[in-house]
């Protein structure tokens, strides 16, 4: 594995793949690297030549109010990681090379980010669509692996990608989970040990409105105030959303049918968990 700080380097690399004819699966994250990571990278390892990992935590995504400065960082353990998965580059650049001066441009999501995380979280969206449009430049990746725990996410670089016509394919991946069905995250780490064990409420909250749906409940409404309840009753969390829309649109829906995601955002003291489910209802 190499491992590459400077943009330079990175694509001297790029420029030597692309002239070998082989294919690049690309994985971004922010490091403090979990199983969620690990299975992206190994998709993406199993369906390209080369494996590109991008580590960098990336300051223009988070709010002033947020936990930039304190956000997990473990390079050694990362790099380690990132080896155990074969990759092939690891780019894990500095803030200053990344953005040596203030940015005078950024990518503005005018669509889907006023609904579940982008509600909450103003710029954050511009901020994840700028970083990973100057890593898709970079890396110049023909498959780019994303999550589905971070559906909005992945739906609004689907979008960009459509948009400008950024010549990748962008694959979304099942939400890896710990054996409570709580979906792994780097800030779980926040959780005190009563906030871990009421954790796993979320996706209990969302698999019991996904039984409901299968059930023949169909008003979203509804769904949502049972969703809020069983959260209620069961965790000391306050609720940051409980939400039902079309995906991948993103849609507000009056009832539930085609497509849909079943999505929650809670606040614990330090931590921010959110979960999603992705349902197809005929
Ligand atoms: P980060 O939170 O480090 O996540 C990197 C990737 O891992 C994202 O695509 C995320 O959806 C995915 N991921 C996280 N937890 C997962 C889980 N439990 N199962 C499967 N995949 C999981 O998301 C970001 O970083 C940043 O916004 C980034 C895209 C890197 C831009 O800065």
């Amino acid at each position: 594995m190499k491992v590459v700080t400077t943009i330079n380097e990175l694509r001297d690399h790029i420029k030597s793949i692309k002239s070998n004819h082989k294919s690049i699966g690309f994985v971004a994250t922010m490091g403090a690297l979990h199983k969620g990571h690990l299975s992206l990278m190994e998709r993406a390892k199993k369906e390209n030549d080369v494996l590109v990992t991008s580590i960098f935590v990336n300051p223009l995504q988070f709010g002033p109010e947020e936990d930039y400065e304190v956000y997990p960082r473990s390079i050694e353990k990362d790099r380690e990681l990132a080896e155990s998965q074969k990759t092939d580059i690891l780019f894990a650049p500095s803030v200053d090379e990344m953005y040596p001066r203030s940015m005078v441009n950024e990518v503005n999501i005018t669509s889907g980010t006023d609904v579940l995380c982008g509600k909450s979280r103003p710029g954050h969206f511009n901020g994840v669509a700028t970083v990973v449009l100057k890593l898709f430049q970079l890396v110049q990746p023909d498959y780019a692996y994303f999550g589905q725990k971070d559906a909005q996410q992945a739906a609004i670089i689907k979008n960009m990608v459509n948009d400008f016509n950024i010549p990748v394919h962008v694959v979304a991946c099942e939400t890896m989970r710990e054996e409570d069905g709580l979906a792994i995250s780097s800030r779980n780490i926040y959780l005190t040990d009563k906030e871990r064990r009421q954790s796993a409420f979320l996706y209990e909250s969302l698999q019991r409105a996904m039984h409901q749906v299968k059930e023949g409940i169909i008003d979203p409404l509804v769904l949502q105030e049972e969703i809020h309840s069983y959260l209620k009753k069961h965790t000391d969390a306050e609720i940051d959303y409980v939400q039902i829309l079309s995906f991948p649109e993103l849609k507000e829906i009056n009832t539930i049918a085609g497509q849909i995601i079943i999505a929650g955002a809670l606040q614990f003291t330090k931590a921010r968990l959110i979960d999603n489910i992705l349902l197809h209802v005929n």
